[in-house]
């Protein structure tokens, strides 16, 4: 039987491959010691499916046939172990791919003689394997949809050139970034020098999970926190987080404006109950509401001073964080867009006199950023846009007197989740 690890890594890769659907967040939370090794090979497998099948392929007997997906599996385990986990040994990387190969719900037993002979063979020579492997072009590892986003974060910045550049810096496994909430950060934790009250894990420093257990600080993307580090003097009394599981934004919202009254929506039932867990654990209050964000605005009288909408996306800019994000199905991005307008023009309208909106998404496609705020420029000419950012955090062209009101930073110079989000106000009567 292959270690839990393993298994579980399988597992992941026949929920991306098989399914279509994501890694779910907490797919290693049992894996403790081996919880690293896991997450190594699964991020290496999805970083390099497409060269990793490449490899494959010419030997096989017919190759136009292919595999099924439970050999696929195998031997693209077998493989990244063997050429870039050099703690693994051959034994462990060969007899548990193969052993993956004989379990009938994950693997493809058939095969398992296939499995051991491609590895077998690529194990007499692992520093080869790597360099063949590696030579292979990167594209190979690249979807339709993931090139598409790359052209996007890139074209607002005139940075086309710079493609290859931003996608080996996406298959780096990101650094994360944290907040803290309450007292001193805890050793191991460093201080970002371009973006105050954020730290980032130092080179080998143990992920202070305790820390984050006890509620004393949270993990919250760069981006997130750049965006949220928008400058607005005016008063603010009513604050609404239109999409707001699990409560990373709330939370920050929360601690900015502390006298606010802050109204948290969402949709989804088990991401309700996480976000009340999220502020509750944090010592925050809000009145938090499930309902579907549209709905619930167009049948509001409340006008709020602050309205942030960080509205559900494709995540195409999360593909750093999320590698399977190339290997899913894009196809409902006409559903996505059609509901971001309807949230976008609910949230507008519910704006009060003097107040500020806010529309994030973490995506890079102009359809989910670029063309709202076009439309709501026409549609909504009592909008003004609000520069809210220092112009560095937009691209060139969005830069009004040092500062801007389009959030989108340079995919090249900027390390974070790609985001887009505009801001606007409504003039004070
Ligand atoms: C990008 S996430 C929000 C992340 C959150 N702001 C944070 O920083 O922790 C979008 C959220 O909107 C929720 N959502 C999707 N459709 C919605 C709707 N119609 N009304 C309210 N929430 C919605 C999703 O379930 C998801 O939790």
């Amino acid at each position: 039987m292959p270690t839990p690890a393993r298994l579980h890594v399988a597992h992941a890769l026949h929920e991306v491959f098989g399914e279509k659907g994501r890694v779910p967040d907490i797919w290693d939370r049992d894996l403790g010691e081996d919880a690293h090794l896991a997450q190594a090979l699964l991020g290496l497998c999805l970083r390099r499916w497409g060269r990793l099948q490449a490899w494959v392929k010419p030997k096989l007997k017919d190759p136009a046939r292919g595999v099924p997906l439970g050999t696929q599996v195998a031997l693209a385990m077998g493989l990244v172990q063997l050429a870039w986990l050099p703690g693994v040994s051959d034994h462990a990387a060969v007899n548990e791919a193969v052993e993956l190969a004989a379990t009938r719900d994950l693997g493809f037993v058939p095969h398992k003689g296939l499995v051991n002979a491609i590895l077998r063979r690529a194990a007499k020579d692992r520093a080869g394997l790597a360099a063949e492997l590696e030579a292979l072009p990167a594209a190979l590892d690249r979807t339709p949809a993931t090139e598409r986003a790359l052209k996007a974060a890139l074209a607002p910045h005139g940075a086309e050139a710079g493609l290859e550049e931003l996608w080996a810096r996406l298959q780096q496994p990101p650094r994360p970034s944290f907040r803290v909430l309450t007292g001193e950060p805890p050793e191991g934790l460093e201080p970002d020098a371009d973006l105050p009250g954020c730290f980032r894990l130092a080179e080998e420093a143990p992920f202070p999970r305790p820390w984050l257990e006890a509620a004393q600080g949270m993990v919250q993307d760069r981006s997130s926190q750049a965006l949220l580090a928008y400058s607005w003097d005016r008063p603010v009394a009513r604050i609404l987080d239109a999409c707001a599981a699990p409560g990373g934004k709330t939370t920050t919202l929360a601690l900015r404006h502390p006298g606010a009254e802050l109204t948290a929506l969402e949709v989804h039932p088990r991401r309700v109950a996480r976000l009340r867990q999220t502020l509750q654990q944090r010592g925050l209050s809000a009145q938090v509401i499930q309902a579907d964000a549209a709905e619930w605005l167009e049948r509001s009288d409340t006008a709020f001073d602050l309205i942030l909408l960080d509205a559900p996306c494709s995540g195409s800019g999360t593909l750093q964080k999320h590698p399977e994000w190339p290997w899913l199905v894009h196809d409902d991005l006409p559903r996505l867009t059609g509901l971001q307008r309807r949230l976008l023009t609910a949230a507008a309208d519910r704006l009060a006199p003097g107040g500020l909106l806010i529309y994030a998404v973490c995506s890079w496609l102009p359809e989910e950023g670029a063309a709202h705020r076009d439309w709501l420029a026409e549609a909504r000419p009592g909008l003004q846009p609000a520069a809210v950012w220092p112009a560095d955090r937009g691209a060139p062209a969005d830069a009004e007197g040092g500062r801007t009101a389009f959030f989108r930073p340079h995919p090249l110079r900027w390390e974070g989740e790609g985001f887009q989000a505009f801001a606007v106000a409504r003039a004070a009567r």
